[in-house]
């Protein structure tokens, strides 16, 4: 307090240049204390572990150059399925594209020892058809992939099932299926659309449905598919400032 009167006084009588060397002790004085929090590096203003916090660090530095998905939204995913393992349920993945976030789920479901089978679905060779009035994508998108080279990334172990092919056919067959948590990164209003129709019925209580794109100016055709397809429905999406929706489903039915 003292010291802050001492400044007006002097910014009164003295020129910037005698005044500075106060201003810089008082900064000094309470900047001082957040010098000595713990985990100071990780604060970007505010606590930031996507930036590769804890056990988290080693797993983006392996996905990243595999995936399209940011820091930010992967720590999302991370999070969300880390509570899921809690849950005795199959991890879906639609939109693999080259393996980035289904490899994050893979090493997760691996670090429990319990094997929680992973179904990822894509074509593994670009987008399908798109819709011009809804989406901006086109097909061929995302060609520059394959389902080898995917499996190469993202592993071989017997509880990760890869089915390639057009979304929603490579669905058939798993009817009884009972999920814990599905990332939705399909980027486009159909596919989107197919895939609430047929996961979120199977969706355990306490799971989750991450929609990567929600919020990206260039997949205006995700918005739509969740919007129309939980309108009516208890479960509100929770759209985050990454752009992504997450849909919790309840314990009430
Ligand atoms: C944005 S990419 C997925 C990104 C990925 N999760 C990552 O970590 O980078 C979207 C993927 O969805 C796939 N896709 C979209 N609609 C599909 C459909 N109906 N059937 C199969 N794959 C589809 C595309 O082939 C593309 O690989």
């Amino acid at each position: 307090m003292r010291l802050k009167s001492l400044e007006r006084a002097l910014k009164l009588f003295l020129p910037p240049i005698l005044t500075e060397p106060v201003r810089r002790r008082r900064r000094a004085r309470n900047d001082r204390p957040y010098d000595d929090i713990p985990d100071r590096a990780f604060y970007d203003g505010v606590f930031s572990p996507w930036q590769g916090y804890g056990e988290f660090g080693p797993i983006l530095a392996r996905m990243r150059p595999h995936t399209r998905v940011s820091p930010e939204r992967a720590w999302v995913l991370y999070s969300l399925a880390r509570q899921a393992l809690a849950l005795d349920g199959a991890f879906y993945e639609a939109g693999v594209f080259r393996g980035g976030t289904a490899l994050m789920l893979a090493e997760l479901i691996r670090s429990t020892g319990r094997a929680h089978p992973l179904h990822l679905f894509d074509t593994f060779a670009g987008m399908p058809q798109t819709d011009p009035g809804r989406d901006i994508h086109r097909a061929g998108d995302f060609a520059d992939t394959s389902l080898d080279g995917v499996r190469g990334t993202v592993g071989a172990d017997a509880f990760i099932h890869y089915h390639p092919g057009y979304v929603p056919d490579t669905f058939a067959g798993r009817e009884a299926d009972r999920i814990a948590f599905a990332h939705v990164d399909l980027d486009i209003y159909k596919s989107i659309r197919d895939s609430c129709e047929f996961i979120f019925p199977r969706l355990l209580p306490g799971g989750f449905m991450v929609f990567d794109d929600y919020g990206f100016m260039s997949c205006p055709g995700a918005r739509q598919a969740v919007d129309e397809f939980f309108a009516g429905r208890p479960e509100v999406p929770l759209v985050l400032p990454t752009g992504q929706a997450v849909v919790f489903r309840g314990f009430a039915g």
